[in-house]
């Protein structure tokens, strides 16, 4: 793993232990970070645009997604079972409401099921890190945006090396000890949280990297310290 690419064998490894979270999912995420999630959530909806259609890319069990009623929406992620959970607990609500269904889709950021200048806007949370070819997804993404559309990313950058010593310790310690009481086991899936973390890199890497495949005004923010940073950049309206 480094701070672009994780290698097949592990990425394989870490979508295993994914998958093994889904039951306690929501409930060690908003321990992890002290209830802060939500308004994390938040302020991703706020950048999202009101109108058009939105794909989330890596939607998980659909926590986020159920937050985006009303919007037109695709949510992908390359776990079925993550799918399977997500589709009715967002689309039975978004029905009860009187809304739109939201469509599920297995896929891979580097390979999006998807034709080009599709998107009005891309989000992706807590998933970028765990993405096995980074500058592939992200080009991906560019792909698919309409021009001078956004891409808006959340996840625990560190700033530098001492703040990373420092989210190491919390998501070992802190985030490790209510998983394995939660989990029931010492071997519990969310130690691949702390693995995928200390080889994430720091908030200007994906700043430049956004840059590099592309994307302009590319710019991010901490929005809390050690466990959140979101990013956002727009697709050249010209692309020449
Ligand atoms: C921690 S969950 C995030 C769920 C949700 N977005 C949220 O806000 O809580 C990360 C998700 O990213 C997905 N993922 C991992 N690698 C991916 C990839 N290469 N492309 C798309 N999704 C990926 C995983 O399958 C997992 O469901």
């Amino acid at each position: 793993m480094d701070t672009e690419t994780i290698g097949e064998d592990d990425w394989n490894e870490l979508q295993k232990n994914l998958e093994a979270t889904i039951p306690v999912y929501d409930k060690i995420n908003r321990f992890a970070t002290l209830g802060q999630v939500s308004k994390w959530r938040r302020k991703v909806r706020e950048r999202l645009p009101e109108e058009g259609l939105i794909l989330e890319v890596g939607c998980g069990p659909g926590s986020f997604a159920e937050e985006l009623e009303g919007r037109e929406l695709i949510c992908l992620d390359p776990i079925p079972e993550m799918l399977r959970v997500a589709e009715p607990r967002v689309n039975e609500m978004r029905k009860r409401n009187g809304y739109n269904e939201a469509k599920f889709i297995e896929g891979k950021a580097e390979q999006l099921p998807f034709e080009e200048n599709k998107f009005d806007a891309v989000c992706t949370l807590f998933s970028f890190r765990d993405w096995y070819d980074k500058k592939a997804g992200l080009s991906e993404v560019l792909r698919v945006l309409k021009p001078g559309s956004s891409i808006v990313i959340v996840d625990p950058a560190k700033i530098n090396r001492v703040h990373g010593y420092l989210g190491w310790l919390w998501m070992r310690i802190w985030v490790g000890s209510y998983a394995k009481v939660i989990c029931k086991q010492d071997e519990h899936p969310w130690k691949w949280l702390t693995k995928t973390y200390v080889h994430f890199g720091t908030t200007k890497d994906y700043v430049k990297m956004l840059e590099e495949v592309g994307f302009e005004n590319s710019r991010a923010k901490l929005i809390f310290p050690g466990m959140a940073t979101i990013w956002q950049a727009e697709k050249p309206l010209d692309l020449d």
